[in-house]
């Protein structure tokens, strides 16, 4: 079970625990259970962008309580979209009022998230220009924004850098083209999509990123009257119209949150049906979760993962844009890797700096050695450049418990995965990150018959939060 404490339960009466909550777990059960799993967060924010270019009112459904959505959501506002949840899960906005924003408020909206920089195309659709306050996101890298830059100069929009910031403008209107990635990103290929489909002509995007949330934006884009097509060589070719309408959608599943859950299962050794899993997003997942010895089973309802006992096997992966195994899926399961028979290898192609959460892990006993070289055959932007990007995992190692601070949102959920399959206790501070991306986990907890603490401590400003 799942106990809240702490200093706002306690009545001030205590000193509240520095940075930020902490939920002490009593680990080394198998977690048993059902989860619900919702909208895709990585979906949702953009299909709630793609709102400020429709003349009427769009409906979104499956939309989960993450403060992801909550960011989007105060950013609409401030543009003049009126956002209402006449129902559970269903989010309506109406964008009939479309107004020039504050830029102040844009700034304390925003925070550190990276969301803002997918709202140039609409809003200099609608507004003439846009003001972007500087953006940060989860530490796993450099993340830069320079392909969102390229890509929007490609369309003729003016970018002016100013302090705090950048002003995009189009003096010229935006204007249809053609345009080549560098890499598959999916914001850059997002902003082209956002940007394309209202722009006079056509457009040509090579080298875009296919990511079921990439193609989900596409249907709904298509709902609100774009024209789009999807080629199975990356190609996306947009014919410009001059208005679009509202949407009505259902968001697709979330494909990280249900694979985190069944790494949990797998660590645990134990068995999660997540209610609303659909197979096709899962596909590559299932393949390698079968690989180190899980089991699942799918259903018109949702999907059954578990462990069926004895050893998981050690796996080499690499992580890569979709199709390949998503980066996002990685941090959980090198969690489950650590239980598997002899060495496990994961290459991180996509970002250059995503394992910074190993160390925590060693200090629960796991034995993990990082490496500046490419572990693996998929061509990667960072061996030359000595980011440490590859991963060994020696297994089976028992973990015990340990106090560990959550760095980013998939390394945090993680190490509720490290401190469930842990002997003893564990604290992991830092957990309100973990809300960001992921709906209630701290009931789901509960629900898989974990034994937990959350306490409430003082926190750094919960209005600045930081999107992946
Ligand atoms: N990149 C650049 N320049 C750019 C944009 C990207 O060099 O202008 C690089 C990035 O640094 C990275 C690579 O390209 O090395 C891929 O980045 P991409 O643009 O694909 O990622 P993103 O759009 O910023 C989204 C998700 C991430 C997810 C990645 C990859 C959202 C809000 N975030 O980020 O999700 O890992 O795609 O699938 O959609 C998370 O949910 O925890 C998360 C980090």
């Amino acid at each position: 079970m799942v106990r809240r404490s702490g200093a706002d339960r306690r009545r001030g009466e205590e000193v509240p625990v520095p940075m930020g909550d902490v939920l002490t777990v009593q680990g080394g059960r198998p977690v048993d259970g059902r989860v619900a799993v919702r909208g895709a967060k990585n979906f949702v924010s953009k299909a709630m962008v793609a709102a400020l270019l429709g003349e009427t009112p769009s409906v979104l459904r499956n939309v989960p309580e993450i403060r992801d959505v909550s960011v989007v959501t105060g950013l609409l506002g401030l543009h003049g979209v009126d956002v209402s949840r006449p129902a559970d899960g269903v989010v309506v906005m109406d964008p009939t009022d479309v107004e020039s924003a504050h830029v102040a408020d844009i700034d304390a909206h925003a925070g550190a998230s990276r969301i803002p920089i997918l709202f140039c195309g609409p809003l200099v659709h609608r507004l003439g220009e846009a003001f972007i306050p500087d953006l940060g996101g989860c530490r796993i890298g450099d993340r830069p924004i320079n392909y969102h830059l390229d890509v929007l100069r490609q369309f003729g929009a003016v970018v002016d850098k100013r302090e705090g910031g950048i002003r995009i403008s189009a003096p010229d209107g935006l204007r249809g083209t053609r345009i080549e990635l560098p890499y598959p990103s999916v914001g850059a290929t997002e902003q082209v999509l956002l940007t394309a489909v209202r722009a006079e002509g056509f457009t040509e995007l090579h080298g875009a990123a296919t990511e079921p949330e990439i193609l989900d934006l596409v249907a709904v884009l298509q709902k609100m009257g774009a024209i789009i097509g999807v080629d199975t060589d990356r190609t996306i070719r947009v014919e410009g119209v001059e208005r679009l309408r509202g949407y009505d959608h259902r968001a697709l599943t979330d494909r990280i949150e249900t694979a985190s859950w069944a790494c949990a299962a797998l660590a645990t050794r134990g068995q999660v049906f997540v209610e609303g899993a659909t197979q096709p997003e899962m596909m590559t997942f299932l393949n390698v979760f079968r690989k180190v010895g899980g089991e699942f089973e799918v259903t018109d309802e949702g999907i059954r993962f578990w462990s069926p006992g004895g050893p998981l096997r050690a796996i080499a992966l690499e992580t890569d844009v979709h199709p390949g195994f998503m980066t996002d899926w990685q941090q959980p399961l090198v969690v489950a890797l650590t239980q598997a028979d002899g060495l496990s290898i994961v290459h991180e192609t996509v970002y250059e700096n995503r394992f910074g959460f190993t160390e925590a892990l060693g200090g629960m006993g796991a034995r993990i050695q990082v490496y500046r070289e490419c572990l693996g055959s998929t061509p990667c932007r960072f061996g030359g450049a000595h980011f440490r990007h590859s991963a060994a995992i020696s297994g089976p190692t028992p973990l015990h418990g340990a106090d560990i601070v959550v760095p980013d949102l998939r390394g945090g959920f993680s190490y509720l995965v490290a401190a469930l399959a842990a002997t003893g206790v564990s604290r992991v501070r830092g957990i309100e990150l973990i809300d960001r991306g992921y709906e209630r986990f701290a009931e789901k907890l509960e629900a898989l018959g974990a034994d937990a603490d959350w306490s409430t401590g003082a926190r750094a400003d919960r209005s600045q939060p930081v999107p992946a």
